[in-house]
Order: C-alpha cells, then sequence, then structure tokens
C-alpha cells in the first residue's frame, strides 16, 4: 500500500510526454480476438488496466509478449472463448468488449459481471440490444453475461438510445464479421471509436463513417493481424493542463493531438490560461489566478466527463463562483467530500455542483474514490498550501503512468512512498 505526497505550491516548467490512450487501447487488445492472428500493439500505456487485459487474454490460451514497455505482442490463434476468468473480468469495465469480440469470432460469449470505477449503476442494455439486433439471444447465468448467435450474425441497423462509447465499441466488434452491413446510429464519435475503426479496418474490416454519429459496418469474412500505434491519451493530456493552470507557469504537453483536446483548451482559455497549439504539443502557461467558469460534460465533441474531476478541483481555486453539471454520470461527484476536507467550497444537488473559489486550498489527507477523482485531488494538492497525502492510489494507476515521474519533472514537490501503518510502527519498536 502506498501514498503520494505532494507539498503544494510549486509552479511547474518543463515537458510532460503523453502516452498512449487507456480508452482507444482496451477495446484494441479484445478486438484482436477477432482477428485468430497476430498483432503487434504500440503505444499501449503502462497502466494496471492495460495489464488486466493481456492477462485476460493470456489466460484464455492468446500467447501474449510484451516486446517493451508499451508493446505487446498479441497472437489470438488458439484463444478459447467464454473461458476469461471472473476475478480478472471484474476489475474492470471494459472487459465488457469481451462479448462483441467472443461473439464475433466464436458466435456465443460468457463474461462475468464487469467492474470499473463506481458511477453507482452503469448499464449495459444498449450492448445487449445492439447483439440482439444482430441475432444473438442473451441470458444471465450464474452471474455470468451469456450470449448464442446459433444462426449466425446478420447485419442490421442498430438505433442506439442513447450515445454510449462501449455500447458503439462493441457493436462495431460483433458486427465486423456479420454477414451483411450493420449501421449504427446515434453512435458515438470520441476519438477512441475512430481508433479502433482504424484497428480494425487495418486488420481488413470495413468500416466507414467512425467519428461521425453514423458507422457502416460491411461484414468481411476473416481478419488478419497486423502492426499498430494507439493515439494518445487526451484526458491524460488534459488533466496535465489542468495541473498547470492550477499552480501557474509553463509546461510544453508533448505527444498529444492537439484537435483531440479541443474542449479543454476552450475552456482553459475562457479561464485566462494561456494555451499555444503546435503540431503535436501544445504549451500550456499561466501566471495568474484563473477565471471562474461554467462546465457542462457531454459525449464528444463536448467537455469530456472524464476531465470533470479534474476540472472541478482547478475551478476550486478559481477567482469566483463556477458551476459544474455532469451530464453522463448520475453519480461522478462521490470525491467532492475529499476536496472539501482540502477547504474547497463545493455544494452539490444532483448532478450538478456550484464552486466558490478561494485563493487558500489547504493539504490534508485524503482518499482517491475512483481514477479521474485520484487525478482531481492531485491538482488540487499542487495548488494547495501545506503537504496533501493521496492514499487509495490503485484507482489512480488504472489510468495514469507514472504521474508522480512526470509532475516532479516538471518541478512538482511530489513522491510516492510506502504507507507505514501505525501497529507495525509499534511492533517494530
Ligand atoms: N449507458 C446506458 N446503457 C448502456 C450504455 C451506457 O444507459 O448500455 C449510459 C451510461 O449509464 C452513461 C452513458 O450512457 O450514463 C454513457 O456511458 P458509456 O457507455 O459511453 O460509458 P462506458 O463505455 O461505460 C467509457 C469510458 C469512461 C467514460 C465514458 C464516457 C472506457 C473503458 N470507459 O465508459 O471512462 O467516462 O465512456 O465517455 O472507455 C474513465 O476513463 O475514467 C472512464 C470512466
Amino acid at each position: 500500500m502506498e501514498q503520494i505526497v505532494i507539498n503544494g505550491g510549486n509552479k511547474l516548467y518543463g515537458d510532460i510526454y503523453i502516452d498512449g490512450m487507456k480508452n482507444a487501447a482496451l477495446p484494441i487488445i479484445f478486438a484482436c480476438i477477432l482477428t485468430g492472428d497476430k498483432c503487434v500493439i504500440e503505444n499501449l500505456p503502462p497502466v494496471s488496466d492495460i495489464n488486466v487485459s493481456l492477462e485476460i487474454l493470456r489466460s484464455m490460451g492468446a500467447g501474449v509478449r510484451l516486446l517493451n514497455k508499451t508493446t505487446a505482442e498479441i497472437d489470438t490463434t488458439h484463444i478459447v472463448g467464454g473461458t476469461s476468468p471472473d476475478d480478472l473480468a471484474s476489475k474492470m469495465r471494459a472487459s465488457t468488449y469481451l462479448l462483441g469480440a467472443e461473439l464475433g469470432r466464436f458466435g456465443s460469449a460468457k463474461v462475468g459481471a464487469p467492474g470499473g470505477c463506481d458511477f453507482n449503476s452503469r448499464p449495459i442494455d444498449q450492448h445487449i440490444k445492439g447483439f440482439e439486433a444482430l441475432g444473438a439471444t442473451y441470458k444471465l447465468e450464474n452471474g455470468h453475461i451469456c450470449l448464442d448467435a446459433e444462426n449466425g450474425l446478420k447485419g442490421t441497423t442498430v438505433y442506439c438510445d442513447m450515445i454510449s462509447v462501449g455500447a458503439t465499441c462493441n457493436i462495431m466488434l460483433a458486427a465486423t464479421l456479420a454477414e451483411g452491413t450493420t449501421v449504427i446510429e446515434n453512435a458515438a464519435r470520441e476519438p477512441h471509436i475512430v481508433d479502433l475503426a482504424n484497428f480494425l479496418n487495418t486488420c481488413g474490416a470495413d468500416i466507414y463513417g467512425a467519428g461521425t454519429n453514423t458507422i457502416k459496418i460491411r461484414g468481411v469474412k476473416s481478419l488478419h493481424g497486423c502492426e499498430y500505434t494507439i493515439i494518445p491519451d487526451m484526458i491524460e493530456a488534459g488533466t496535465y493542463m489542468a495541473a498547470v493552470a492550477a499552480t501557474g507557469g509553463r509546461v510544453n504537453i508533448r505527444n498529444v493531438i492537439p484537435k483531440h483536446v479541443e474542449s479543454i483548451t476552450a475552456k482553459l482559455t475562457e479561464m485566462g490560461v494561456c494555451v499555444e497549439e503546435h503540431d503535436d504539443y501544445i504549451s500550456v502557461s499561466s501566471n495568474s489566478r484563473i477565471n471562474r467558469a461554467n462546465i457542462k460534460t457531454l459525449p464528444y465533441p463536448g467537455f469530456p466527463t472524464d476531465m470533470q474531476p479534474q476540472f472541478a478541483a482547478l475551478l476550486c481555486t478559481a477567482e469566483g463562483v463556477s458551476t459544474v453539471s455532469e451530464g453522463i454520470w448520475d453519480h461522478r461527484f462521490q470525491y467532492v467530500n475529499e476536496l472539501r476536507n482540502m477547504g474547497a467550497q463545493f455544494m452539490v444537488e444532483g448532478k450538478s455542483a456550484t464552486i466558490i473559489g478561494t485563493d487558500h486550498l489547504s493539504g490534508a489527507k485524503v482518499k482517491s474514490v475512483d481514477l479521474r477523482a485520484g487525478a482531481a485531488l492531485v491538482i488540487a494538492g499542487l495548488a494547495a498550501e501545506g503537504q496533501t497525502i493521496i492514499e487509495n492510489l490503485q484507482t489512480l494507476d488504472r489510468g495514469y503512468y507514472d504521474i508522480v515521474g512526470k509532475l516532479r519533472g516538471v518541478g512538482a514537490d511530489i513522491i510516492r512512498r510506502p504507507i507505514i501503518k501505525a501497529s507495525s510502527n509499534h511492533l517494530a519498536k
């Protein structure tokens, strides 16, 4: 068990390099199942969700070899459908991608209940609706989600009732090897949807329109392996952009696609932060207290829900009163008590919050309740006076590689150390 210790107040200067995007890499790793061949995936972020995904494939009989820290060779020739271990599947939400991938490759799927960040309810009815429209039957058996397409999958039009990243990816996975053409209407448009389509097309799929709200998938008979590089993580980039805005200083955030962070750039600019876009990096600089702002999270290209906690932390330090309205998840304010412990003035009502900015957050001992909440606490700790200690780091490790090293590299006073329990101290004496 470890904790992060931050002595706040340092301005940040230098360069931060962004890793590959977790939420693009996850569906692509599971999409390898459809190829029944060898794929080499580059720019995988070395975070725990990726390790768990690779471990799931390995335990199902895939050959998985790490060629270096960010490149994996995945050979799914001999993988056996329906054999993912429940304890691994329950560690993350992305194990739902096994449903579409197994169904597409084997005509059936069996997966234990998925886990992931806890936002109260995370239904998968739209995934199931899509699979059923393609010809699969669905049942829950001893806590497992089971799908069966006895007569094969047949292309059709699926209209998603709401915009869902997971359902769009999963229907795309199932439809790639189906007979005929599938059209996904009201599809998600996130860059990771485009990345999954690009990966599948590189493997021989015929997918058109990813990045718009209508995706057309013409089923093909088989796929082949390929080499593929995952896009940079726009949420990791946005997190460091918010950190610089909170502390002041000047940082070049490198290995990013500036277009993907446009909504974040626009909001920071509105707050008085200077953001300069270059080909593959962004310079963020700030020398004064940020202005208040209103934020509403929406599906891409709107402001991302996965940046909501980090920006809420930033707005705690703004001049004036800000509002944050969560448009995707019903319960994504579970972190506010931790920020209140640091002096933030935060009122939450349902899916909206009002934040009264203060110029003196103060360090405290806090707990990360989920992945982006952990990042928000890091940002608050960097901006606060005094020492902040953050625990429950396994939440943060799911999606940020070496956040401590990257921030220390630009001048933050931040370390990660083992938690020394009072009782073991006592025994040692
Ligand atoms: N929804 C349904 N039914 C469905 C699917 C979704 O009602 O069948 C609802 C959800 O309850 C939610 C909304 O639709 O209110 C959007 O959910 P979506 O399916 O888009 O989310 P997801 O695929 O489960 C991914 C990311 C999340 C990110 C959301 C939204 C992964 C592994 N997870 O989740 O990322 O918040 O999209 O952009 O890609 C994170 O990285 O911190 C994270 C939580």
